[in-house]
C-alpha cells in the first residue's frame, strides 16, 4: 500500500482546527492552567523511562481532539503500517524505508522485496561486534605491532552527524581510544585532525553510502596519502576499514574486502547511525552500549507503533508542531537539552527535520500552499539561556521549544544537578506565566522601566524528562525524533526520504571546480562571475 495522498487542508479537522485556532489563538496559557487543575496530568504521557508534559502548549481538549482526527483523516495508521512493511514509500527514489530494521530482534521479521532481511541485518552485527572487540581490546594491531588508540570516522551528513553527536553524548560511557570526526571538505578540518595523530595506532572508519560523495573521497585521499608517508600501501588493509552500498568504489579505493561494513539502499543516510555507519559508536564506547543504544530505538519504535495516538509520544510531538507550524505560522522549533553531552544535538536534528521535511512539492508533484518542514536550532541549557533565550522570552517570534532534561546527573554531583534542574524548570514556567506590569510594579521597578520588564509569557513548551542518559534511552529520544518527522510528513503530504534539493548544489560546485583552470570564464551571472575572478586573481 503506497502512502495515503490527502492534502491535509481539505480534511475536515483542517478546517475545524483553522476555526479553533480563530477563536483560541489569544487564550493565555496562564488561564487555561487556572481553570482546570488537572490540565498537567491530562497533557502528560509517562512512558518507560519517560515523562512528557505537553501540558504547557496553546491547546485545550478540544484542539487536542481536532489534532487527533487530523492524524486520523489523513490515514496515519496506515502510513505507520505502510513504513514497518518495507513498502516502497521513498517513491522518489524507490526505495522501502527501514531504519527500524536496524534495531529489531533476531526473531522480527522485515521484508523488502519478500525477503526477510533481518538475518542479514544481525550478520553484519555480528560483524561490527567481533571488529569492535578486536580494536577495543587491543587484539587487532596497526602495521608496526602496537594496539590502536584513535579512531577517525571519516564521512558527512548522515555518514558524520549521528555518529559524532552519538560520541559525544555517550562521552561518559566511553573507552580509551579516542575518537575524531572528519567531514568537511575544507583542508583545514583534516589536517588539524592528521595533527593529532600517529599513524601506527590509527584506525580510519571510511563512512559513505554511495561512495561517491566529494568531501568523504578527498578526505579519504588526504589521509590515505598522509598515511602512506610512514607506511606501505599493504598496511591499509589494517588502518582503513569502511561503511558502504558501494562495493566496488570501496575496494578500488584500497580498502580490503574483509573490511567492508556493508549497507543497504534502505537505510536513508540521516536514519544510518544503526547501521554499520555506527561503527564508530561501538568502536567509542563499546559494542554493549551501541546494542543498548539500539534496544532503546526498538522500544520507541514498538510505542509509536502499538500505541494509541493520544498517547503516543512522537505522534503527539509532531500534531502539536502541525499546529504551531500551519496555523500559528511558527516558523522555527528549538530544542534545548539541559545536560552539556546533548551539545550536537540539534545540529545532528538539523539534517533529519530539515533534509527530510524541508520540501515544497506534495506527492502527486504539485506546489504546496502551505508551510511544511520547521527550521530547527537549538543549544543546551543552561548556556543558552545566556544567549538566545532573551528573544524567545520577550522578541516578537514564536518559538516553540523543546525542554530534555534528564532526572539523574551521570556524575553524581546533587548541587550541580540541583541547579539544572531548577533552571529547566523554571524556564518553561517562565515561559508560561511571563510577568505581568503589575507584577513588575511590586517588585518596586521604576515607572520608567516597567515595560521593558514586561514578559507576556504565554510562550508553548514540550518538556521531556527522561530518568538518565544512557545508551538506551539516548536511542529512545533519537527514535523519537525520527517518528516524529515521519508523521509530519505523512500529513503534510510530502515524501520525507529523499534529499533533491542538495544535488543544484553540488553540481554547480563540481562545474566551478573545472573552471578554475580556465581563464576568463563569463558564463555565470555577474555576481559569480566576479566572485571567481576575484578567487582566481
Ligand atoms: O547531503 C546529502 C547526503 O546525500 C545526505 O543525505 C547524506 O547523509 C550525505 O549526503 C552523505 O552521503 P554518503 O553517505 O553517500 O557519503
Amino acid at each position: 500500500m503506497p502512502l495515503p495522498n490527502i492534502n491535509p487542508t481539505t480534511t475536515n479537522s483542517w478546517e475545524k482546527l483553522q476555526e479553533h485556532f480563530n477563536k483560541i489563538n489569544n487564550i493565555h496559557m496562564k488561564d487555561l492552567f487556572a481553570q482546570d487543575s488537572e490540565r498537567a496530568n491530562k497533557f502528560t504521557i509517562k512512558w518507560d523511562d519517560f515523562y512528557v508534559d505537553f501540558s504547557k502548549n496553546r491547546i485545550t481538549e478540544e484542539t487536542f481532539r481536532y489534532l487527533l482526527e487530523l492524524a486520523d483523516e489523513v490515514n496515519l495508521k496506515e502510513a505507520i503500517q505502510s513504513q514497518f512493511s518495507g513498502e516502497k514509500i521513498n517513491k522518489t527514489e524507490g526505495r522501502a524505508v527501514l531504519h527500524t530494521a536496524l534495531r529489531a530482534p533476531k526473531d522480527a521479521k522485515f521484508y523488502v522485496d519478500g525477503v526477510n532481511v533481518v538475518p542479514e541485518v544481525h550478520q553484519v552485527k555480528q560483524k561490527i561486534q567481533s571488529f569492535t572487540n578486536e580494536i577495543v581490546n587491543g587484539d587487532r594491531k596497526g602495521f608496526t605491532g602496537k594496539p590502536f588508540t584513535d579512531v577517525v570516522n571519516i564521512g558527512i551528513g548522515g555518514s558524520d552527524l549521528g555518529p559524532a553527536m552519538v560520541v559525544e553524548s555517550l562521552q561518559y560511557y566511553k573507552n580509551h581510544l579516542t575518537t575524531h570526526f572528519v567531514s568537511n571538505v575544507d583542508g583545514d578540518h583534516v589536517n588539524e585532525v592528521i595533527k593529532k595523530l600517529n599513524p601506527e595506532t590509527t584506525l580510519f572508519v571510511v563512512v559513505s553510502k554511495t561512495f561517491t560523495t566529494q568531501e568523504t573521497l578527498s578526505n579519504a585521499n588526504t589521509i590515505k596519502n598522509w598515511f602512506l608517508q610512514s607506511a606501505t600501501e599493504g598496511a591499509i588493509a589494517k588502518h582503513f576499514v569502511a561503511v558502504s552500498t558501494n562495493i566496488d568504489s570501496v575496494k578500488k579505493f584500497g580498502i580490503d574486502v574483509n573490511n567492508i561494513f556493508p549497507m543497504w539502499d534502505w537505510v536513508g543516510g540521516r536514519f544510518s547511525l544503526w547501521s554499520a555507519v555506527g561503527l564508530s559508536i561501538s568502536l567509542a564506547v563499546g559494542y554493549n552500549n551501541f546494542d543498548s543504544l539500539l534496544t532503546g530505538a526498538n522500544k520507541m519504535d514498538e510505542h509509536f507503533k502499538s500505541e494509541d495516538f493520544k498517547s503516543n509520544i512522537p505522534v503527539v510531538l509532531a500534531l502539536i508542531s502541525v499546529w504551531y507550524n500551519n496555523f500559528f505560522k511558527a516558523e522555527s522549533e528549538a530544542v534545548i537539552g539541559y545536560s552539556q553531552y546533548l551539545n550536537q544535538f540539534a545540529t545532528y536534528l538539523q539534517q533529519g527535520i530539515m533534509e527530510s521535511n524541508g520540501k515544497s512539492v506534495d506527492r502527486n508533484g504539485n506546489p504546496i500552499d502551505y508551510e511544511t518542514g520547521t527550521l530547527i536550532w537549538g543549544e543546551p541549557g543552561t548556556n543558552s539561556q545566556h544567549a538566545f533565550f532573551q528573544l524567545i522570552h520577550q522578541g516578537t517570534k514564536l518559538i516553540p521549544a523543546d525542554f530534555i532534561g534528564f532526572v539523574k546527573s551521570l556524575h553524581g554531583n546533587k548541587d550541580h544537578q540541583d541547579k539544572l534542574t531548577s533552571n529547566f524548570l523554571a524556564q518553561t514556567e517562565a515561559l508560561l506565566n511571563g510577568k505581568t506590569k503589575d507584577e513588575v510594579v511590586l517588585e518596586g521597578a521604576d515607572e520608567s522601566i516597567v515595560p521593558f520588564k514586561v514578559f507576556k509569557g504565554n510562550k508553548p513548551t514540550n518538556t521531556i524528562f527522561i530518568n538518565k542518559l544512557t545508551p538506551e534511552s539516548l536511542g529512545k529520544l533519537i527514535a523519537m525524533y525520527e517518528h516524529k518527522i515521519f508523521v509530519q510528513g505523512v500529513i503534510w503530504n510530502i515524501f520525507s526520504y529523499d534529499q533533491f534539493g542538495v544535488e543544484l548544489g553540488k553540481q554547480l560546485a563540481n562545474k566551478i571546480l573545472q573552471e578554475f583552470n580556465i581563464s576568463n570564464v563569463n558564463n555565470h551571472d555577474s555576481s559569480t562571475n566576479n566572485l571567481l575572478k576575484h578567487y582566481k586573481k
